[in-house]
């Protein structure tokens, strides 16, 4: 029944100030068509995605986990002109899916999709001094949200923005004796953030379509 509200809720916000448009609803259409798991952020929450892409000004922006290119075609249409976004997926079916929504969104010019497991993708965005990003979007395998948040944090300039999806967990985020490995990486990664002078951070609780969870949005702090 709650489960429910929510949901209604985020469409009323769909109706009146969260806008799909053609491009968007094509993305999710062709993810659907493909078998994708219908796992993007919701409209409001990738309307927020926005707004922080604006409000750093973004022209860089690290992605991990693409999907179908939902949350990056929204990102890139909010980058700053002359703006570049990478997003990284693990599964090649998926990222093709992606290359083509992306392309048809009409952002292609922007986005880069990188095939393969993020962890064995940066090293080659190491070598190629990628980066500084304005702001990373972490959103791809859980249990590695620690380690995708590490190497943010070295590659992410002074007033950017580390955002992490999916910390909550239904809830599980607060209790010690949870077994699952998702949820004990994000325990894990607040417990490092508690010992870190380089961010200013906090998690948000959240609802709606997707249920019960939550992101963490960190501030990269000047030297
Ligand atoms: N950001 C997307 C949703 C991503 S869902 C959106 O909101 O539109 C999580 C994605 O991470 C899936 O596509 C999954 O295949 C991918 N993924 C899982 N493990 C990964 C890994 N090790 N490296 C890169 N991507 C991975
Ligand atoms: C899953 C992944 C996500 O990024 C998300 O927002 C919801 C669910 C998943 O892997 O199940
Ligand atoms: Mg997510």
């Amino acid at each position: 029944m709650e489960e429910q509200v929510f949901a209604e809720v985020d469409r009323f916000i769909g109706e009146t100030i969260v806008a799909e448009d053609e491009a968007l609803r094509g993305a999710l259409e062709a993810a659907e068509a493909a078998g994708l798991p219908s796992i993007q952020v919701s409209p409001p929450q990738g309307k927020l995605l926005q707004l922080l892409v604006r409000l750093v000004g973004a022209k860089q922006i690290l992605e991990f986990g693409t999907l179908g290119g939902y949350s990056a075609i929204l990102m890139a249409r909010a980058l700053s002109p002359g703006g570049r976004l990478i997003t990284l997926e693990a599964k090649a079916g998926y990222a093709e899916v992606a290359r083509r929504s992306i392309d048809r969104a009409g952002v292609g010019d922007r986005v880069e999709v990188r095939v393969g497991p993020a962890l064995e993708a940066l090293p080659a965005l190491e070598q190629e001094e990628a980066g500084p990003f304005d702001l990373v979007f972490i959103d791809a395998d859980k249990v590695n949200t620690p380690n995708y948040f590490a190497w943010a944090l070295d590659h992410t300039r002074p007033g950017g923005l580390i955002i992490a999806d999916n910390v909550v967990r239904k809830g599980t985020l607060g209790d010690p004796t949870d077994p699952d490995e998702a949820t004990k990486a994000q325990r894990r990664l607040h417990e490092m953030l508690a010992a870190e002078p380089r961010v200013d951070a906090t998690t948000i609780q959240t609802v709606g379509v997707k249920g019960y969870d939550g992101f963490l949005i960190a501030l990269v702090e000047q030297a």
